[in-house]
């Protein structure tokens, strides 16, 4: 059946990405062939390679009946689409509003191993299990494990929400964190938290109780947690629901895996805008931390107002830019774009010692769409209160990006010049030292924005349709000092 389902869903695809023109699709950023995705899933470097997996709809550019998609990568920008690795196949992971939710992966004794949920109904609420697929081919087709689901029901006082296994070996055993909300649901004003098992084999579980929760402050349940090692701390990250503006964040400390509690000694956001979701961590072969996550939202979040048009071209979501996460002295974190974007970069245009006033300034680019901008900002010499970049201006619409100086924030207005509900968003900027840097990424369909050394990040999914667009500067009461400012195209495929 498992087989049959694959075969289904990949003439489906197939179908519809032979077909594909749409003006809306990325240039530089990994989306599927065609239709519907949205968490990155099983991240893992296995066998010389990057893999990346996804929740996937291969039938409708709309979220449903879930299957894991499949890309390979050996620098983690230039991706190989793979077969459909896992589809909805069995009574514990087949139902058209569930199917195979997301998860994680391993590699042990040379074959590789994913973990996911496998979500049905019953009476109108979710029913949801951990469940095991093994690949003993180099990681390209996966069986379904004879005796899943592994962990069939949550522990007492969980909700039905129990989903999204992250697993890991600390020395000689397994540990499964799974995201869970307590008291009540999701949706029924639950407690997020995150719940451990422990196991031998990978086969046979045990319940280790719940090592983090959110106590009031931080979602109802945490959706896609993960958790890394990263020089001497452990990181956990989470995505909780319903919490306000807050969507994806991290706390680090220590991770007491015998006494089954994690002690968090600083916490922050992992990208403060409205399209990052459900990060997920590669541990590369030099131990290097890299996150990628969903670049577009959920209808629950405050300032949704629909997925965007993309669907009229039969695809819809991306992932964002894979980000090197750094641990900085005060044990926060940092998100550098990864080196290997370098290589994308042609056409460099650059402007020095720019004095920016009230009138707009063209930044010069050889592609006014697909670009990365670098700008360094001499706060010593400038009076202004406010660095306004103008992009993607067709004349018509634009979105504002507001470097604000003297309140020290970083707002971004994707409604300026349209009627764009909740299209304004801003973060704290902390703006220390004599010079600023921005970089910004701009594709088709999204921006993303790394201020204060990349401890500042904010991501969008943008849609601007036409192609005649200029990107301006200008700068409110008073001059802004720009010292560099280096624009290049980026363009992959
Ligand atoms: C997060 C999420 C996960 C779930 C998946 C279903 O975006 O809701 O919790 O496994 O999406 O597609």
């Amino acid at each position: 059946m498992h087989k049959e389902r694959l075969w289904k869903a990949q003439q489906s695809v197939d179908e519809a990405a032979k077909h594909m023109t749409g003006i809306h699709r990325q240039r530089y950023h990994f989306m599927a062939p065609a239709y519907w995705i949205n968490d990155p899933n099983g991240c893992v470097f296995f066998d010389g390679a990057y893999h990346l997996f996804y929740q996937h709809n291969p039938y409708a550019p709309v979220w449903g009946s879930m299957h894991w998609g499949h890309a390979i990568s050996k620098n983690l920008v230039d991706w190989k689409h793979l077969p459909i690795a896992l589809a909805p196949s069995e009574p514990y992971d087949d139902h058209p509003e569930g199917g195979v939710f997301s998860g994680s992966a391993l590699s042990h004794q040379g074959a590789l191993y994913l973990f996911y949920t496998g979500c049905t109904k019953a009476d109108g609420l979710p029913v949801q299990v951990q469940c095991m697929a093994k690949s003993v081919d180099g990681g390209i087709t996966f069986e379904k494990h004879p005796e899943n689901p592994i962990i069939r029901q949550p522990p007492p006082g969980i909700s039905s929400d129990f989903r999204d296994p992250k697993v890991l070996r600390v020395k000689d055993k397994w540990y499964m964190l799974i995201g869970a909300s307590r008291g009540g649901g999701a949706q029924q004003g639950g407690d997020g938290c995150l719940l451990m098992y422990r196991s031998e084999d990978l086969e046979h579980w045990e319940e280790r109780g719940v090592v983090a929760s959110s106590n009031g402050a931080y979602g109802t349940m945490w959706e896609c947690p993960d958790l890394f090692y990263l020089d001497g701390k452990w990181v956990l990250t989470f995505s909780p629901m319903l919490c306000g503006n807050r969507k994806v964040v991290y706390q680090v400390g220590e991770m007491d895996f015998e006494g089954a509690v994690f002690h968090c000694e600083a916490q922050g956001e992992i990208d403060w805008g409205q399209d990052y979701y459900a990060a997920q961590s590669f541990q590369g072969p030099e131990g290097q931390i890299v996150l990628i996550a969903w670049q577009n939202s959920w209808d629950w979040m405050p300032w949704w107002h629909g997925h965007g048009p993309t669907a009229a071209e039969n695809w819809r979501g991306s992932m964002a830019l894979p980000r090197e996460v750094v641990l900085e002295a005060d044990h926060t974190l940092s998100f550098h774009p990864i080196k290997e974007l370098e290589g994308l970069r042609s056409g460099r245009r650059e402007e020095k010692n720019l004095s920016i006033e009230q009138e707009r300034h063209l930044i010069p680019c050889a592609n006014s769409v697909c670009f990365e901008l670098y700008m360094e900002i001499d706060l010593e010499q400038t009076t202004a209160d406010i660095l306004h970049l103008f992009l993607r201006d067709d004349g018509e619409q634009r979105i504002r990006l507001s470097v604000d100086i003297s309140q020290r924030l970083l707002v971004f207005d994707r409604g300026f010049g349209a009627d764009v509900p909740h299209g304004l968003c801003s973060c704290p900027l902390e703006l220390e030292g004599a010079t600023a840097i921005l970089r910004i990424f701009s594709d088709v369909s999204s921006l993303e924005v790394f201020a204060d050394d990349s401890r500042t990040t904010m991501s969008h999914a943008i849609y601007a349709a036409r192609p005649d667009q200029c990107n301006t500067l200008c700068a409110e009461n008073g001059t802004a000092h720009i010292l560099r400012l280096t624009v290049w195209e980026l363009i992959a495929c």
